[in-house]
Order: C-alpha cells, then sequence, then structure tokens
C-alpha cells in the first residue's frame, strides 16, 4: 500500500510558480494566475514561491524587507481563502532556502549578459519601478537568472507563468541543457505552462487592474468596499440616461458580469435590456456587486478560518520552507558531484599527520 502510495507520488510532475511578496491579491491575480493553481493541486505537486529576493531587483529598502513577513502572510491568506489546499500544495520563502544564493552564482555563468540584455521583460520591470539607465542593477539583469535557480533548485517540470515570464522559462531551458552538457545530466528542461488569459482590466477602464493603478478590487476586500468600488465603476460615458442604448462590448462591468456572474441567463438579460436602453447603469452594477459576493462570500469564509487560527500561517510557510531546503540539498549534492567540487572540498580536508 504505502509502496503504491510512494510510486504514485513520485511520478506526480512537479510545479513551481509563486509571487514577489509586494501587496494582497486582486481580482486581476485570480483570473490571470491564482485560478488555474487551485486547479493545477489537484493534478501536480505544487510548490508556491514567495520570492522575495527577486523582490529585491526593485524593492530593497530595509522598509521592504522589514515588511516582506507580513507581505508574505497577505499572500499566503490570499493563496488559502481564494482554494489553495496547503496539505497539497508546498509554499515557501525563497530568502530561508539558502542553496537558492549558490545555485544562482553557478547558473550565472551559463548564460550571456547579451542574451539576458535583450530581454524587454527586465525593462519593463525596470520601468514600472522608475529605475534609470545609469542605475539599473546587476541583480535585476540577472532575475532570469534567479528565476532559473528557483526552478532547477526545485527540479520542476513545470512552470505556470504569464507571457511576460515566459521568456524566463526559456532562458531557464538554455541553462539546463548548458550544464547538463557541461557537467552532466542533472536537470530536465522544464515546461512553461503559459496563462494567456488576457489582462483583467481595471475598474477604472484605464488599462489593467493593478495596485499602482488604485483600479483593483481585492479578494479580501470587504462587502461594503466591494460595492462601492463596483458602484464608481467605468460604464460606458455615453450613457447619461438609462433609455439611450449602451456599449456592452469592452464595457468593463460586462467584462466583469462575463468572469463572475455565475448566473448567465442574468447576463444575457442584461446584455440585450443594456442595448435596447432598457436598464439603468445603476441595476446592471448592483447585479454584478451581488454576483461577485457570491464569488467571494466562500473566499471571505476562508480567510476568515486561516484569520482565526493566528500562527497556522506561519507554520505553512515554514513547514514548506524545510521541505523545499530538503529538496534543495539534495539537488545541490548532485550539482557539487557532478561538477567536481565534492572532489575538491574531500581533498581538501587534511589528511592525518595535519595539525589538527
Ligand atoms: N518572476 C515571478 C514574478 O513575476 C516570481 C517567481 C520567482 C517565479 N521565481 C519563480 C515564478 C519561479 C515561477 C517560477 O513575480
Amino acid at each position: 500500500m504505502p509502496e503504491t502510495a510512494n510510486r504514485e507520488q513520485s511520478r506526480r510532475r512537479r510545479i513551481l510558480t509563486g509571487d514577489r511578496p509586494t501587496g494582497r491579491l486582486h481580482l486581476g491575480h485570480w483570473v490571470g494566475s491564482i485560478q488555474n493553481r487551485v486547479r493545477l493541486q489537484h493534478e501536480y505537486e505544487t510548490i508556491l514561491i514567495i520570492a522575495d529576493l527577486h523582490m529585491l531587483t526593485t524593492k530593497r529598502s530595509r522598509n521592504d524587507i522589514r515588511e516582506v513577513l507580513s507581505n508574505a502572510r497577505g499572500l499566503v491568506l490570499d493563496y488559502l481563502a481564494a482554494g489553495i489546499d496547503y496539505e497539497k500544495t508546498t509554499i515557501y520563502l525563497q530568502s530561508a532556502v539558502a542553496e537558492t544564493f549558490q545555485l544562482n552564482t553557478i547558473l550565472q555563468n551559463l548564460v550571456t549578459v547579451n542574451r539576458l540584455l535583450r530581454l524587454p521583460s527586465l525593462k519593463q520591470m525596470a520601468g514600472a519601478a522608475n529605475i534609470e539607465e545609469e542605475s539599473f542593477p546587476l541583480g535585476l539583469l540577472g532575475y532570469p537568472v534567479l528565476q532559473a535557480a528557483d526552478i532547477l533548485l526545485a527540479k520542476a517540470q513545470l512552470v505556470p507563468v504569464g507571457r511576460d515570464n515566459l521568456a524566463h522559462v526559456e532562458i531557464t531551458r538554455e541553462i539546463a541543457r548548458h550544464f547538463n552538457n557541461t557537467y552532466g545530466e542533472v536537470f530536465e528542461e522544464p515546461e512553461p505552462l503559459l496563462s494567456d488569459i488576457p489582462a483583467l482590466v481595471g475598474t477604472d477602464n484605464r488599462g489593467k487592474m493593478s495596485k499602482s493603478a488604485g483600479n483593483a478590487i481585492y479578494l479580501s476586500d470587504d462587502e461594503k468596499t466591494v460595492r462601492a468600488k463596483v458602484g464608481s465603476m467605468f460604464t460606458d460615458p455615453k450613457r447619461i440616461h438609462p433609455d439611450i442604448p449602451g456599449k456592452v462590448e469592452g464595457n468593463p462591468v460586462f467584462i466583469y458580469h462575463q468572469i463572475f456572474n455565475d448566473n448567465r441567463g442574468e447576463i444575457e438579460e442584461l446584455e440585450a435590456r443594456y442595448r435596447a436602453g432598457k436598464v439603468g447603469d445603476r441595476e446592471v452594477k448592483d447585479r454584478l456587486a451581488d454576483a461577485l459576493e457570491r464569488f467571494l462570500s466562500p473566499v471571505r469564509e476562508r480567510a476568515d478560518f486561516f484569520s482565526n487560527r493566528p500562527g497556522l500561517i506561519d507554520e505553512i510557510i515554514w513547514n514548506g520552507t524545510l521541505k523545499v531546503r530538503q529538496i534543495a540539498a539534495e539537488t545541490m549534492r548532485e550539482v557539487h558531484h557532478k561538477m567536481g567540487f565534492d572532489r575538491v572540498w574531500k581533498d581538501l580536508v587534511p589528511k592525518g599527520g595535519g595539525q589538527g
């Protein structure tokens, strides 16, 4: 019995993905990645990384670091509230796995500066963080290499990412290949699992939902806040009166209805009446707020469950970190062996006759 259970375990393919601990999760995160992770955790052995070392590439003040733990706790609370099952999914803190730094240093030699300079994702991150060219940090250039270290350390076969991170998985594959060719087979080339869902538009209809744009509805927002945010959402600006026929396409209120309203009949009816100028924005928004409440109330219930058990979240992160430390130590033993460092260190140890 445990025999088959074990084989079952070892055959399950491993996923690594995660986030930098910079804030709470909103509906845009849920649409783009979280719902996918909740689904995948049943099929794969899932590891979620809280990438605080990646955070340092753009946010590195003493205060940013002081906030790592509270941000990590908030992030994990949101994961669990969204349906991540901590008995299935391992969650760990990147900076607490020292092997990450070790493998990163080795992998840095298996990719060229030129290759990294060509990545648009790094310039985008620099732009978003207001980093000028002359203050572009080496660590930011190395962002994808550090990500490769996370992925290869855990020997993940699958990496769910958004389009912006796809090139980082490609670089990880190149580095794995380069390592294997240079020192011998250690790494499988991981496959990206592209979540190609278009980014969720913000409540103000000005680009995608994000914390910095202030146009986000958070998984942790209470009912009153959600209703207020929905009430002030952007709709068809031409509709200054409920009897003016409105545009459904590209209207964020209807985009949200399509994603979050489980009552398909109601959506169709509202769309038809909107196009015909037979419903006010008020009602369309009230129905959306109701739908969001149906979506968010189980999320809030799970959040309450974990909020009422202080210590459980830290325990989840700590146990996950211990588990990843073990996996990482095993990988590094293999890496050091194939590279020949184990021999070097063994030969260094004084053989009898020495002092002490
Ligand atoms: N780069 C990811 C982000 O955009 C975070 C991350 C760090 C990651 N290491 C990873 C994602 C490994 C997938 C696999 O925040």
